[in-house]
């Protein structure tokens, strides 16, 4: 039975809040699905989750704005490289047309892997992203002004893994946590899992001299890949596999008040997380109007307007 069934999140460290609104909002189409805070010392942060309209796993990625505590990251090996969106064949000129009209940075060659085409481009914080082309992806379209539903981006297509390193991590993949390899193009290697296609794609970028990254939370660096499973009796059988195959470095089943989450160590370095989907965005929110009020957690809320008044003001 296949335990990891493709992505739940991706979380990121970005620069200030509102340029990361703004880029996930009003350039990409997408949801702002939850507006809370992280708390772990004296300085609040956000976390922002954006997604398609309903938050379904697969489709968010969440952001901590770090350039107000001032925590810069290293960009490296052991790392999440690239977040990659789907989009529907056909669509990238459309996407290089509105990357031209909102001056974001993109690459002038558009680049064909594994059959499909895809355009590169950048967050304001300097992480990598591509619009990837398939018509394999069923999701629902993240509709927003200006983008018809023929062009909208369905949800994270793959993400891609940069490593100095790759037979353990492949060994890893395929016999530890049920991927199946699917090809190999050069220096990517590509793995699937559950019922395959967009949303269940992992990439390895093989980078024998990159620089190892560094792997605390901070700005400039994807912090960790989150895997949804369905339940922590899910998560509970994977743990228990990790650490009879001698991959220890796993952490206890955290509450993250919409998921579970359990934390682990790729050979290659990178975070990964099992988080579960029997939770989800609608326990303080209606669906309908998710992310729109801030929601902080139970032991926080007595809080709020302190802390909120200590951050830099956002709107979606
Ligand atoms: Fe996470």
């Amino acid at each position: 039975m296949t335990i990891l069934k493709g992505f739940h999140h991706l979380t990121v460290g970005v620069r200030h809040a509102q340029e990361d609104v703004d880029f996930y909002v009003k350039l990409l189409g997408q949801s702002l699905v939850k507006k809370t805070v992280l708390l772990d010392g004296e300085d609040p942060i956000y976390h922002l989750y954006y997604g398609n309209a309903n938050g379904d796993p697969g489709t968010l990625v969440t952001s901590f704005p770090f350039r107000q505590r001032g925590v810069m990251a290293r960009q490296g090996s052991g790392q999440v490289r690239i977040i990659n969106y789907s989009v529907p064949v056909g669509s990238l000129e459309f996407w290089r047309r509105r990357f031209d009209a909102m001056a974001v940075p993109y690459d002038r060659e558009i680049v064909e892997r594994f059959g499909e085409r895809r355009q590169r481009f950048h967050h304001p914080c300097g992480i990598e992203f591509d619009l990837v082309e398939s018509d394999l992806d069923a999701r629902p379209a993240c509709l927003a002004s200006g983008i018809p539903e023929a062009h909208a981006i369905r949800g994270v297509h793959s993400i891609t893994l940069s490593l100095r390193d790759v037979a353990e991590s492949i060994r890893f993949m395929n016999e530890v946590i049920g991927f199946r390899s699917v090809g190999q193009a050069g220096s990517y290697y590509r793995f699937e899992t559950y019922t395959g296609g967009p949303g269940m794609i992992v990439e390895f970028l093989h980078e024998p001299d990159r620089l190892q990254g560094s792997s605390t939370y901070g700005e400039g660096t994807i912090h960790h890949v989150a895997f949804a499973v369905d339940n922590v009796e899910q998560q509970a059988i994977l743990k228990e596999k990790l650490f009879a195959l001698g991959y220890i470095d796993t952490s206890e089943s955290v509450h993250r008040n919409y998921f579970r989450s359990m934390y682990f160590k790729m050979p290659g370095g990178v975070m990964f997380e099992a988080a579960t989907t029997d939770i989800g965005f609608a326990i303080d929110e209606d669906p309908g109007h998710l992310g729109e009020a801030f929601h902080l957690p139970p032991w926080l809320v007595d809080r709020k307007d302190e802390l909120l008044g200590r951050l830099e003001p956002i709107s979606a």
